[in-house]
């Protein structure tokens, strides 16, 4: 079954699937920029993070998309320090981009991602209780997609034809998984933190780790398991971005019947503050996540 078929089945409007469209069709025309290297632009973005070129040119790429399918209504982008208005004349999704996830990694040629996740009140800052899908691409061997709506979780392959397979449907969590996924410095973690990640190794969870959410997470969705970026010392927010990253993987986590957590609450109970406002994260295995929280207290 095709993607669209998928989308339609799920009772998805022709204006959703249009969008979808959209970004599907800009995943060419980002890989083909990847040929171009990791040459620097000698830019920062509003983390303070030089872009690599790639990080820009895919975040152009789809914005440029976006404007001129007339389909959206409000972009955010871990690229933009703003919400960006768009003229829409139907659809008017809010869509948020993390154009390139774990672009550190395009120069030694590992997996790395796109990120998306759909408000359909058209409003990206309303609190990510509002987000309706979500969706990550995975640039590896394969380019795979996970999609995730109110019915639950899917993946698909890019064929020969550029068309998205479905392969998996109705993924779940496993609660017997294996491996678990740290990021941030050991020597800036609390001391909570460090007993939490030292009872997985006693417990034993393999670490795997690769630096780029996106095929992190996709291993702990796979087999189980746990993804955390924890509060760190002097930067108690963490690093990931609540919009960009934590939201849209908070989403398909719960559609997977598992969880995500800042270390107390659901993510998916935060309302962002500003564009950039990130949290510290534990995601994966509903029993691992539970254990977390407890442990942090
Ligand atoms: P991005 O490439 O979009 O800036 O995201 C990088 C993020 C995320 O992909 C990953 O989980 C994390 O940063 C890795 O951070 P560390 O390098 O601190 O491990
Ligand atoms: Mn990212
Ligand atoms: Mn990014």
């Amino acid at each position: 079954m095709t993607l669209s078929s998928y989308l339609q089945g799920n009772n998805q409007s022709k204006d959703f699937i249009d969008m979808i469209q959209v970004i599907v069709d800009q995943i060419k025309p980002i890989k083909t920029e990847f040929l171009g290297g990791d040459k620097k632009a000698g830019t920062y973005n509003l983390y303070g993070e030089e872009q690599i070129k790639l990080d820009k040119r895919a975040n152009e790429i789809l914005l440029t998309a976006f404007k001129s399918s007339g389909l959206v209504k409000q972009a955010g982008s871990e690229e933009e320090a703003d919400v960006i208005h768009m003229e829409s004349t139907r659809g008017h999704f809010g869509v948020t981009i993390d154009p390139l996830d774990g672009s550190s990694l395009i120069p030694t040629n590992l997996a790395v991602g796109i990120i998306v996740s759909i408000y359909e009140n058209g409003e990206i800052m309303s609190g990510l209780s509002n987000i309706k899908s979500a969706f990550y691409i995975l640039l590896g061997p394969l380019t795979l997609m996970v999609f995730a709506d109110q019915s639950g979780v899917s993946q698909f392959v890019l064929n020969d034809e550029g068309v998205f397979d479905l392969v998996k449907e109705d993924m779940k969590l496993s609660e017997d998984g294996k491996l678990y996924s740290p990021g941030g410095l050991y020597t800036k973690w609390t001391e909570k933190h460090k007993q939490l990640i030292k009872s997985y190794e006693e417990a034993g969870l393999k670490l795997r780790y690769s630096g780029s959410f996106v095929p992190d997470f996709h291993q702990i969705l796979t087999y189980g398991g746990i993804f955390s970026y924890p509060a760190l010392i002097e930067k108690p927010e963490g690093k990931l971005r609540v919009l960009f990253e934590v939201g849209p993987m908070s989403f398909i986590a719960e559609a997977a019947g598992g969880a995500a957590s800042d270390g107390v609450k659901r993510t998916l109970e935060i309302v962002p503050n500003k564009v950039d406002h990130r949290t510290p994260v534990y995601i994966g295995s509903k029993n691992l996540v539970s254990e977390a929280i407890e442990k942090l207290k």
